[in-house]
């Protein structure tokens, strides 16, 4: 069974090349737009805890606004390290509002 809960609305989401940070459930999450694709990470950046969602896209990454790690928005993939992953999560939109699944 799945389990959306609302996140936001399309109206506040970020532009293409963009990222901002949300609070759901008690969570911190990245939300970032590559190109017109959104996508919803975890924002706590697993290098020392940077917030992602205040870091900026470059060629489709995330990049961690304090060391500069960069992270895969679709996969939560490091760039440097695939094993090393942030969580994901599902996103849908419906009637002009985002939900999350977490
Ligand atoms: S905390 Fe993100 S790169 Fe260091």
């Amino acid at each position: 069974m799945s389990n959306f809960i609302k996140l936001t609305t399309v109206a506040e989401l970020p532009s293409p090349g963009e990222a901002k940070e949300f609070i759901c459930a008690g969570r911190e999450i990245c939300v970032a737009n590559v190109n017109g694709t959104i996508s919803a990470m975890d924002n706590v950046c697993l290098h020392e805890g940077g917030p992602l969602g205040q870091g900026v896209i470059e060629n489709g990454k995330l990049v961690c606004p304090w060391h500069g790690w960069e992270w895969d928005p679709a996969t939560g993939e490091a760039s440097h390290d695939p094993r090393t992953k942030v969580a994901v999560y599902p996103l849908k939109q419906e009637h002009g509002e985002v939900f999350i699944e977490i």
